[in-house]
C-alpha cells in the first residue's frame, strides 16, 4: 500500500497549520457474520470512498481544543469523544507529546448518516497532526492508530476502494477500473452504529439464521464488477446485511429507497448502518436525475451527488 500522498508535507513543527481533506464512503458489500465473543462481527466490507468530503485544519494551540463549521456542526461533539480529539491524543502519547493542537472540522459530510463522517474526521485530524507535528510516522503506523479508534478509520486514511475484513480494518486495496455514479438521500437524525448491529442480532435470532461469527467472504462478482467500472453489474451484486435493521429501526427508509428505485436508479441500498441511503446511477445525466426525483419526493431531509473512487485523506494546505 502506498502513503497517503502529502503534496505540500511540512518538514517540521514551524508549520502555522495543516489542512487535511478526507473523503466519506459508501459500501457496496457489507456481509456481517454473527457476533464474535468481544462484541464485534466479522464482516466482508467493501468499501468505496466517494466525493463528500470533511476538512481537517490542526493549528497549534495551548491545549486540545476542537471545533466545526458546517451545516450540521450542532450535530458533531467537540469533546474528548470526537474521534479527531481521540486521534491527536493517540498520535501525541506514541510520540510522548502533548496534543496542544486546535483541531477545526469543516463538515460537509452527513452526521451519524452511516458514512464514516466521524472516522473521516478521526483519520484526517491524525494525518493533519503527523504533518504539522513533524512526527513523520509510517504509513503501517497510521493504519495501527486508525485501527484503535474505530472500524472504518484505517479506510477512510487510505480510500480508493478495499476489502476490509474483520471488524473492517484489515485493509485489501482493490482496483478499480472506471468511476461510479451515486446520489445519496440524507435522512433526519441519525441511526447509532451499535444499535443497528444490535438490531441486525436481534432480527437474525428472532428469525433462527444467525450465521455464526466466521469471517464472510467477498462477492467474487462484485470485486469483478468493480474491477471492469461495470456500474449495472455492481448494482447486481451490491447487498448489505445491516440494511433490514437500518429499516426496522426506521422504517421510512423504505420510502426513500422506493423513490430512488422508481426514479431509475441502478441499485437502491442504505449506507452501512444508515439512514443515509445510496443510490447508483449509470452517468452523471442519471444521477442528477435520480437526485431531483429524491429531491422531489418528501422522503429525505437532502440529497447529494458524488463520485468514487476518490483518494483517502489529503494534505492539501
Ligand atoms: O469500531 P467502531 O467504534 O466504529 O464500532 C462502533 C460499534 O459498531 C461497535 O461498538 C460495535 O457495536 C459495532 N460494530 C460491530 N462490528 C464491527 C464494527 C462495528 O459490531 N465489525
Amino acid at each position: 500500500m502506498s502513503r497517503p500522498p502529502r503534496p505540500e508535507e511540512p518538514s517540521s513543527v514551524t508549520a502555522q497549520s495543516v489542512t487535511v481533506r478526507v473523503p466519506a464512503k459508501v459500501n457496496v458489500q457489507l456481509a456481517v457474520a454473527g457476533p464474535r465473543p468481544d462484541g464485534f462481527h466479522n464482516l466482508a466490507n467493501v468499501f468505496l470512498a466517494v466525493s463528500l468530503h470533511d476538512r481537517v485544519t490542526a493549528t497549534p494551540a495551548d491545549e486540545l481544543r476542537i471545533t466545526c463549521s458546517g451545516p450540521d456542526a450542532d450535530q458533531v461533539p467537540l469533546d474528548p469523544s470526537n474521534l479527531a480529539a481521540r486521534a491527536a491524543l493517540a498520535l501525541a502519547s506514541r510520540y510522548g507529546r502533548e496534543a496542544r493542537v486546535h483541531l477545526h472540522i469543516d463538515k460537509d459530510i452527513p452526521v451519524a448518516g452511516g458514512m464514516a463522517g466521524g472516522s473521516a474526521d478521526g483519520a484526517g485530524a491524525l494525518l493533519a497532526c503527523d504533518a504539522l507535528w513533524g512526527t513523520h510516522a509510517s504509513l503501517d503506523e497510521l493504519l495501527a492508530i486508525c485501527a484503535e479508534l474505530g472500524s472504518d478509520v484505517p479506510f477512510s486514511l487510505l480510500g480508493g476502494a478495499a476489502l476490509g475484513r474483520g471488524r473492517g480494518e484489515q485493509l485489501t486495496p482493490l482496483e478499480v477500473g472506471g468511476t461510479f455514479h451515486w446520489v445519496f438521500a440524507v435522512a433526519d437524525g441519525g441511526l447509532s452504529t451499535p444499535a443497528v448491529y444490535a438490531e441486525c442480532d436481534r432480527l437474525r435470532a428472532a428469525a433462527g439464521t444467525d450465521p455464526g461469527p466466521d469471517q464472510p467472504p467477498a462477492s467474487t462478482a462484485l470485486l469483478d464488477a468493480l474491477r471492469g467500472g461495470d456500474a449495472a453489474a455492481l448494482a447486481d451484486a451490491v447487498s448489505n446485511d445491516l440494511q433490514a435493521a437500518a429499516v426496522s429501526l426506521r422504517p421510512s427508509l423504505a420510502e426513500t429507497l422506493a423513490a430512488g428505485s422508481s426514479a431509475g436508479a441502478l441499485a437502491a441500498m442504505v449506507s452501512g448502518s444508515g439512514p443515509t441511503t445510496a443510490f447508483l446511477a449509470k452517468s452523471a445525466e442519471e444521477a442528477e436525475r435520480v437526485a431531483a426525483a429524491l429531491r422531489s419526493s418528501g422522503t429525505c431531509r437532502a440529497v447529494r451527488v458524488a463520485t468514487g473512487p476518490v483518494d483517502g485523506a489529503t494534505v492539501v494546505g
